[in-house]
């Protein structure tokens, strides 16, 4: 197996719960209480640029509607991402993956970037984040690549091959094990719920790392980490840092 850099502890969606996802506040939010890695969702705007979000469309963290991929990176740009969690936050925007990964790298933090195509845009998603990411990726350890999207991570593989990836899936099975094996991979990505002594062991096997999302009570992370889970994704950032690690 290889040798594997990374903390135990990323904290989710930048500040898990305790900011509004996918933002500076929530990378603040990360840095201020420790954490060394933190995970985002990174999609394409319009015209190519990598930012932060986790839904296709805008609703539920902007003040903006429609679609994600139908903005422009300064119209995306001009929109609220913080009143949807509260007043304090208003103002706070949709960051781009560059100022985010220059915080990250200032603070001696890394990341897993997320790729996370809006609907038809796999391919490029993949390949410009990877692009954006290795130019950017001066993070120690580098950042990790993940993504859903078996077409994502492909293209991010032949444009980034030096990149780490990951494999994230819905349900762990050894199908998922091998096809992320086949794709290159370092570490496969599942629900917690599906973390066994079984599949820890099966993972492990065939060189990879095994990370679970996402865990926010603490006893639950040191029971998966007893079984031999390399990671987990948290949103509880405040009650997670007392799992010993
Ligand atoms: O990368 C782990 C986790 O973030 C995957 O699910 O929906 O929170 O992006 P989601
Ligand atoms: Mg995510």
């Amino acid at each position: 197996m290889t040798r594997w850099p990374y903390p135990r502890l990323f904290a989710h969606r930048g500040g898990g719960t305790l900011a509004p996802e996918n933002t500076m506040a929530g990378m603040q939010e990360a840095q201020a209480r420790g954490y060394q890695a933190v995970e985002f969702d990174v999609k394409l705007s319009r015209d190519n640029v990598p930012m932060l979000m986790h839904d296709d469309t805008l609703e539920r963290t902007t003040s903006g509607s429609g679609l994600f991929k139908h903005l422009s990176s300064a119209e995306l740009k001009q929109l609220d991402a913080g009143s949807w969690k509260g007043p304090m936050w208003a103002g706070e925007r949709i960051p781009a993956l560059d100022a985010v990964m220059a915080f990250l790298c200032g603070q001696h933090m890394t990341a897993n970037i997320e790729v996370k195509p809006c609907v038809g845009r796999d391919e490029e998603t993949g390949r410009i984040v990877a692009q954006a990411a290795a130019k950017l990726g001066s993070t120690w350890p580098p950042p990790l690549l993940s993504s859903f999207s078996v077409v994502a991570l492909r293209a991010a593989a032949h444009a980034a091959p030096t990149l780490p990836r990951a494999l994230l899936v819905e349900q762990c099975s050894t199908e998922q094990l091998a096809l992320a094996v086949e794709l290159g991979c370092v570490s496969l990505h599942c629900a917690w719920h599906d973390v066994t002594p079984e599949i820890v062991h099966a993972a492990h096997s065939c060189g990879l790392r095994l990370m679970a999302y996402t865990v926010n009570d603490a006893d639950v992370a040191c029971r998966l980490f007893r079984l031999g889970l390399d990671g987990i994704f948290t949103d509880a950032l405040d009650r997670m840092r007392d799992a010993p690690t």
